[in-house]
């Protein structure tokens, strides 16, 4: 998929809202307010960003987050939400396990301390709903299903992928599981959510099914969101990047060429497990007035051209972190991924 390309030339005629920006890592920890609210720790491990409101509850009523939140992340300074996504390992030959660490975008955010890039598109130019409805204070969604180990099952979700970067800048042959080669600039996983929502619920009790796909296409390309879920929303859009380098060597791999050495923090060898948590919490109505701008990103440099968002610089967002609050052992060789579980 030329995503990169699509980006540029979408952004050159103006026809569509782009943000696109950095969000550093915040912490790495076992906690997960959408799917165990409450448990400290949580089962697997994740790697989260944005405000420092992340807590193990997040309790939706309650939801105004910018009252607690005393920082962000991410460089738009009213963005408050918490993304998160699953922690990579890598699996030794002896089978123990060492975490891989995020690493900032080189595509224009080289500076961040590892985290996500973070993406709000827009409906096309072609699509009959020319804005997208910004979500409101206590909204979350999920995306993906770590029990997931097939690419029939996979196919539900579209757009959970893997690129295996050669170089920081170079896109394309992107896999639906984890790459089978080394990765010389690391591995990026993206995470895309739907388009559509029902216009009610802020969440559901799978946390996906308020939120749904047009039926034919996407919204990108045009197509109506189904009359269930009638609410065309910004896509939410993440991507990871992994630092493989350490582990690109020969000696280190599986000796069975066929196998593949990462295997993510639930688990999960075959990347079809791939997911993606998101808790809204912008400040007042900061997105819808982005996304109504028809703000956006200039891809190569540090640049959000959004004369209605504050931001701040990735050395300031590079500074906002969370104590971790669920410690454990997360560094060294480890004889199973953190809360004990195993492949
Ligand atoms: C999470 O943060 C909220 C808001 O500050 C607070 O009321 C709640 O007690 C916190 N929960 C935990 C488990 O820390
Ligand atoms: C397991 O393998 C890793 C990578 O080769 C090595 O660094 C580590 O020392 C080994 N651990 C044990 C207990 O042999
Ligand atoms: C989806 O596409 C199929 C095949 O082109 C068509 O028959 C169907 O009516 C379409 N459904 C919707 C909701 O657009």
């Amino acid at each position: 998929m030329q995503w990169t390309l699509f980006l540029v030339v979408a952004a050159s005629v103006g026809a569509r809202t782009i943000l696109r920006f950095s969000c550093s890592q915040l912490v790495v920890e076992r906690l997960d307010p959408l799917v165990n609210p409450g448990m400290i720790p949580s089962p697997h491990l994740h790697q989260i960003v944005g405000g420092n409101g992340f807590n193990a509850t997040m309790d939706p009523n309650r939801a105004d987050l910018a009252d607690v939140v005393t920082c962000t992340s991410c460089t738009p300074a009213e963005d408050f939400s918490n993304y998160w996504t699953a922690v990579l390992f890598f699996r030794a030959r002896n089978g123990t396990y060492k975490r891989l660490h995020t690493k900032g975008n080189p595509l224009g955010y080289a500076d961040a301390t590892g985290g996500q890039t973070v993406y709000y598109l827009g409906p096309s130019a072609s699509n009959s709903v020319s804005r997208a409805t910004a979500f409101r204070p206590g909204f979350r969604m999920t995306i993906g299903n770590p029990a997931y180990n097939k690419a029939s099952q996979l196919a539900r979700y579209r757009q959970l992928m893997y690129t295996c970067l050669q170089a920081g800048t170079t896109r394309g042959a992107d896999t639906f599981d984890f790459p089978t080669k080394f990765c010389k600039a690391g591995i990026m996983v993206t995470v895309r959510f739907p388009t559509c929502w029902d216009g009610k619920n802020l969440d559901s009790p799978d946390h996906q099914s308020h939120v749904a796909y047009p039926v034919n296409g996407t919204t990108e390309s045009g197509a109506p969101c189904p009359a269930s879920h009638p609410v065309v929303i910004p896509q939410v859009f993440y991507e990871t990047l992994w630092d493989t380098a350490p582990f690109n060597d020969k000696e280190l791999w599986p000796e069975d060429e066929k196998k593949q050495p990462f295997v993510w923090s639930f688990g999960d060898q075959t990347g079809y497990g791939n997911h993606g948590d998101y808790v809204f919490g912008w400040k007042g109505d900061a997105l819808q007035r982005a996304m109504d701008a028809d703000c956006n990103s200039d891809l190569y440099g540090n640049y959000l051209n959004c004369p209605t968002l504050k931001s701040q610089s990735i050395i300031k967002s590079n500074r906002c972190v969370k104590e971790v609050t669920a410690r454990e052992e997360l560094d060294g060789w480890l004889k199973s991924l953190p809360g004990g579980l195993t492949p």
